[in-house]
């Protein structure tokens, strides 16, 4: 008998789920950007420093303390009540809406496995959140990009391409803060996409991590109170910290049931004990309040450090828009500066230099590939580091 080789057995196929998805060009830029001797502008972390690590261990304290079962058993898949209370009271909706998530990235994937069957279409802004594209691209959606300005999405050329026929099932959109650009969507063009999903039936993804760190301007009406077709994200990410992994969507409660019943196959629950600790921490207003306005002023105090330090270090190099909050620059090279190279061939220099960027092309979402962007995080480093960085990046860019 012959005997058996491993190319006569090769070992079981997989899927064309992983390609369709595509790893994030970011998270494995960070790998990289772990290097001691590189200062990382490249990933979105929050600052450690902001942690409520004292708040969460009393929460941790008193929940283990008090009734272990209700933190330490299977919960329902829609989320603890006291969480769905909290997140519903806060923006002004039926806690019925409220599905918790592990993490907003995980309503993203339930948003776009319930949504959207494989052919479907989706809009994305151009550039997009990297998150949102390997979500969606995971539906065996088709993605349809629409260009995004300093105000955000482009309305005016989404209402073009729905009246040229365009017909999507849903609009992602980052409207507060947007990542990579930082950009808020424009309050008149808000109006305008809320009536396009109503006139032409589609549903827009208001996915907002970033919104509550404002620390310059009024916050813009958001998109939920327009049109009942807005699926609201929302995370403790950025405002506790990212390893709760506690997110949620408001949508309405039809569609709300329908998520429940996907991301029963994922995960059942999110961890109950993340979720009470977060329902804790969010539900004590004076403490959250005082929270928020830690973040922005250390946020705001590194936004302006890296301003300045770019503007110091690199006069005339780097065109940004100054932002009033979030975590991230997107700054365009000036035309005249390494005319030959585009940011992801510059990012190899940065590196050796000891800066790291994420080069524009990562978000690109449609053909335009954003070779002359950059994205630039404030969030991690402290105002000298900033200068440092920006000294850095200079050696690269003269
Ligand atoms: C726009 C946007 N949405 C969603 C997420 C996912 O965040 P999380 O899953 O930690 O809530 C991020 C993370 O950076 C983000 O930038």
């Amino acid at each position: 008998m012959v005997k058996p080789t491993l190319l006569a057995y090769p070992r079981p196929p997989i899927g064309r789920g992983p390609q369709r998805i595509g790893s994030s060009a970011i998270r494995d830029l960070l790998a990289i950007a772990q290097r001691a001797e590189v200062i990382s502008l490249a990933g979105g972390l929050p600052d450690p420093d902001t942690f409520p690590t004292d708040a969460i261990a009393r929460a941790t304290a008193e929940l283990l303390a008090g009734d272990p079962a209700s933190v330490l058993q299977y919960g329902p898949t829609d989320g603890c009540d006291a969480l769905r209370e909290v997140v519903a009271a806060s923006a002004g909706a039926d806690p019925a809406g409220v599905l918790v998530t592990s993490g907003s990235q995980q309503a993203l994937d339930l948003v776009a496995r319930t949504v959207l069957d494989p052919g479907d279409v989706a809009v994305v802004a151009d550039p997009a959140y990297v998150g949102a594209l390997q979500a969606l691209r995971g539906s065996g959606a088709e993605l349809a990009p629409i260009p995004s300005d300093e105000h955000g999405l482009r309305v005016d050329l989404l209402a073009d391409a729905l009246h040229a026929g365009l017909r999507p099932k849903l609009v992602h959109v980052v409207a507060t803060f947007d990542n990579p650009t930082g950009a808020t969507l424009d309050p008149r063009r808000r109006v305008a996409l809320a009536e396009l999903a109503e006139e032409f039936g589609f549903w827009i993804v208001d996915d907002d991590p970033y919104g509550a760190i404002r620390w310059r301007g009024t916050a813009p009406t958001p998109l939920r109170t327009l049109t009942d077709r807005t699926i609201a994200l929302g995370s403790t990410s950025k405002v506790l910290c990212p390893g709760l992994r506690v997110g949620w969507a408001i949508a309405p409660p039809e569609l709300e049931t329908a998520l429940a019943i996907v991301k029963q196959s994922a995960d059942l629950h999110t961890s109950a004990l993340s979720q009470q600790i977060a329902a804790r921490l969010l539900g004590d207003r004076q403490a959250m309040g005082e929270q928020l306005d830690r973040l922005r002023r250390t946020y705001r105090a590194r936004a302006e450090a890296l301003g300045r330090a770019l503007e110091r270090h690199l006069p005339g190099t780097l065109a940004f828009t100054p932002p009033a909050g979030g975590m991230f620059l997107w700054c365009r090279l000036a035309d005249h500066v390494r005319p030959e190279a585009t940011t992801t061939e510059l990012l190899g220099e940065a590196l050796d230099a000891g800066v790291a960027f994420v080069p524009g092309a990562a978000f690109a979402a449609g053909p335009g590939g954003h070779d002359r962007h950059l994205r630039l995080s404030f969030a991690t480093g402290a105002p000298a580091e900033l200068d440092e960085a920006a000294r850095r990046l200079a050696t690269v860019l003269r």
